[in-house]
């Protein structure tokens, strides 16, 4: 289905925002309507390891409320590089993504839902800070997911107040070390 078009707008509100390893035509910071990110989908094939899954982003619906992220207009085959690279099962949802012109396009966005097999759901801010500075996979510390993450927004002038209140009990946890 995806061959039906000659290029696609793809929406990444996780680590699509600061890690880019696949080329695009053009790359825009966007909104989407309707979603917030949480740190709800377990990770055992980046952040985590399968006998102790890390945490990632995902989005959980939220109303009116508007998720920030970056839009990249890419062609057919980069879906098959996400694919393979998010290979925990995220679905594949057709969304509206507002771009910082202002301008709206359909495009992409790879979400988990709580039927998802890995999806872990919810927890307090300390309990998430706990599990993500414990987890670690192939792709690296779980805590250095949500610092990138952080870093990131904060680049864009956005508050997200899930992932800076994680990133705020990380901190606290390094501290005391
Ligand atoms: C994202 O950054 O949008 C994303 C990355 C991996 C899986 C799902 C979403």
């Amino acid at each position: 289905k995806l061959d039906e078009f000659e290029e696609l707008w793809v929406f990444g509100y996780g680590s699509l925002i600061y890690k880019v390893d696949f080329p695009y035509l053009d790359k825009s910071p966007a909104h989407i309507k309707g979603y917030e990110r949480r740190m709800w989908q377990g990770s055992s094939d980046h952040r985590g390891t399968p006998s102790s899954p890390g945490r990632v982003a995902t989005l959980t619906p939220s109303g009116n409320t508007l998720c920030f992220g970056m839009a990249y207009r890419v062609t057919p085959d980069v879906f098959e590089h996400l694919d393979h690279r998010e290979k925990n099962g995220y679905l594949r949802e057709e969304i509206d993504i507002t771009l910082a012109t202002g301008s709206t396009v359909r495009g992409l966005v790879y979400m988990a839902t709580p039927d998802n097999e890995a999806f872990l759901g919810d927890a307090s801010t300390e309990e998430l800070a706990r599990h993500i500075y414990e987890s670690e996979g192939p792709s690296g510390e779980n805590k250095d997911y949500v610092y990138d993450l952080a870093e990131a927004l904060r680049k864009h002038g956005e508050h997200d107040e899930h992932i800076f209140a994680i990133e705020q009990a990380l901190l606290e946890i390094e501290a005391l070390k």
